[in-house]
């Protein structure tokens, strides 16, 4: 365990740095996955008898779409995830086609399990045009005849993208909630990132969904280019007075070679600025009803059109964790604690185009990269979900796992209890105060002994594959290793 003095200062010195958000990937962060083979028929195995031994099997699936529009500046100024230049419908649907030859190979592994919900993203998925909804959607229910009646099948778009013929095809084809990547309605504030939206786009989008019967949630960022606590407080004004009753609030994640983090930094609010912006967003839409479900989600009751969707929580066995993602650069995430050791995966499909097209044309799971859970792992993943959905249940926790997540990790419950961050009852230990926007420090905090093993372990393999004339080496370097976890 981590002693209380690693623990104080380990928060001291975080609290004012730049957060970096990698709760999205769970644990642990996709540097780490360097396995260059993932036993795809050992998988196909293991839901067979966790299938046999529970009766049926939830499966989350994740579908993506690797094209954006062109901007200036590129990919939107800030955007981190793999992206490709849109190159016209020929292509688009081309690439579909290996969708879903790829869905087709999962085939008979799905079967017998039990769709609970879907998300279709990337990169751009309001791109494809109306009557492709309805492909996507008989494409699921041939991988999933089965489909939770509670199940969110969300598609994500832009709004400029979305069209009156489209958001129809959408709800037609049993797609129920689309998700709006709005950024800033604010529209001289969203020009920084080149996207030509407007408020009209966004209003005629919200119009056209509610007339289809679809759920909507929007997007925003917080942490933006010379935004402030005003143009915050009245972009979140305007979604409450157009009656948006789900809003997804990320702080800006800044990094790699994109244009706010060149050319916009000295523009972007200080740390300390950006948990103001968080408290201010947040006291709003709890002062108008909103509750908060996750660490970046807020909901507001009543929504006509809403399922019980919550991120990072799960009604039924929530230490049981089956995504399947497809197509270009989507991520799978296999867990469960009957599994035996080392059979828990988290794995990534190709992130070049080409690849991923190449390796299904020869009858190959496209899949680019991987990570072998051991044991310890298991239960940091499911303790990062728990951790976005702000509260942990002590008691499923010792029914499902054996043993108590407080006493696992006191000495990090404690100090963020001393700091307000934190609350520990005998049932719950639930974030509060700030303790939600300090999720992802907190994540990678309670990891911190693990990703110390990591490294150890990923510089080891380093220094051998230096040696000359190794014969059967299966992994690679790993990229980035050293520069924290
Ligand atoms: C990967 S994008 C895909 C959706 C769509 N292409 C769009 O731009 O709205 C999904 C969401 O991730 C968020 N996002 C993307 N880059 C981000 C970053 N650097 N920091 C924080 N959130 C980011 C945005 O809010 C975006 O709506
Ligand atoms: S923010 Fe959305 S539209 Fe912009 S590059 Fe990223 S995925 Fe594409």
């Amino acid at each position: 365990m981590l002693s209380p003095d690693f623990v104080n200062s380990y928060l001291d010195s975080h609290l004012g740095e730049r957060q970096v958000n990698k709760i999205q990937h769970s644990f642990p962060s996709p540097r780490y996955w360097n396995e260059l083979s993932v036993p795809l028929d050992e998988l196909d195995e293991d839901r067979r008898r966790l299938r046999e031994m529970y009766g049926s099997s939830p499966v989350f699936l994740y579908i993506g779409v690797p094209y954006c529009i062109k901007t200036d500046p590129g990919k939107c100024g800030y955007c981190l995830f793999p992206v490709e230049e849109f190159q016209g419908n020929a292509a688009l649907e081309n690439y579909y086609g290996y969708v879903e030859r790829e869905a087709e190979m999962y085939r008979e592994q799905m079967e017998g399990t039990v769709l609970t919900g879907a998300y279709f993203g990337g990169g751009t998925s309001n791109l494809y045009k109306a009557p492709v909804y309805h492909r996507i959607m008989d494409m699921v229910r041939r991988l999933f005849p089965e489909i939770s009646r509670e199940a969110d099948l969300t598609l994500e778009g832009i709004p400029q993208l979305f069209t009156r013929e489209k958001m129809e095809a959408i709800a037609g084809s049993g797609m129920n909630r689309i998700s709006m990547g709005v950024q800033q309605v604010n529209e001289r504030l969203n020009s920084l990132s080149g996207r030509k939206q407007t408020t009209k786009h966004v209003i005629q989008s919200l119009e056209w969904a509610r007339e289809f019967g679809l759920s909507v949630n929007v997007d925003l960022i917080f942490g933006w280019p010379q935004q402030t606590v005003d143009t915050l407080l009245e972009d979140l004004e305007t979604l409450v007075s157009w009656e948006v009753y789900d809003i997804t609030h990320y702080e800006l994640n800044v990094g790699g070679p994109t244009d706010f983090a060149l050319n916009r930094y000295h523009e972007l609010p200080s740390t300390l600025a950006n948990l103001e912006l968080y408290r201010a967003g947040r006291d709003f839409l709890l002062e108008h009803g909103y509750r908060q479900l996750s660490t970046y989600n807020f909901r507001r009751p009543g929504d006509p059109a809403a399922r019980g969707f919550r991120e990072g929580y799960s009604t039924t066995r929530f230490e049981h964790m089956d995504n399947l993602g497809l197509g270009y650069a989507a991520i799978s995430f296999f867990n469960d604690p009957a599994l035996a050791p080392g059979r828990s995966w988290s794995f990534i499909n190709h992130r070049s185009l080409p690849r991923y097209k190449a390796a299904i044309d020869e009858g190959q799971f496209p899949v680019e990269r991987g990570f072998r859970h051991a044991p310890e792992d298991f239960l940091l993943t499911v303790l990062f979900r728990s951790l976005i959905s702000t509260e942990i249940d002590r008691t499923r926790y010792r029914a499902a796992l054996g043993l108590d997540i407080y006493e696992k990790f006191a000495t990090v419950w404690d100090a963020l209890a001393e700091r307000g961050l934190a609350e520990i009852t005998p049932e719950w230990i639930r974030l509060v105060g700030d303790g939600a926007f300090y999720a992802p420090m907190i994540s990678s905090l309670i990891a911190e002994e693990r990703y110390r093993e990591l490294r150890e372990e990923a510089a080891q393999r380093k220094k051998e594959a230096r040696r000359p004339a190794v014969t059967g080496v299966t992994t690679l370097p790993v990229p980035g290793v050293g520069s924290g976890g």
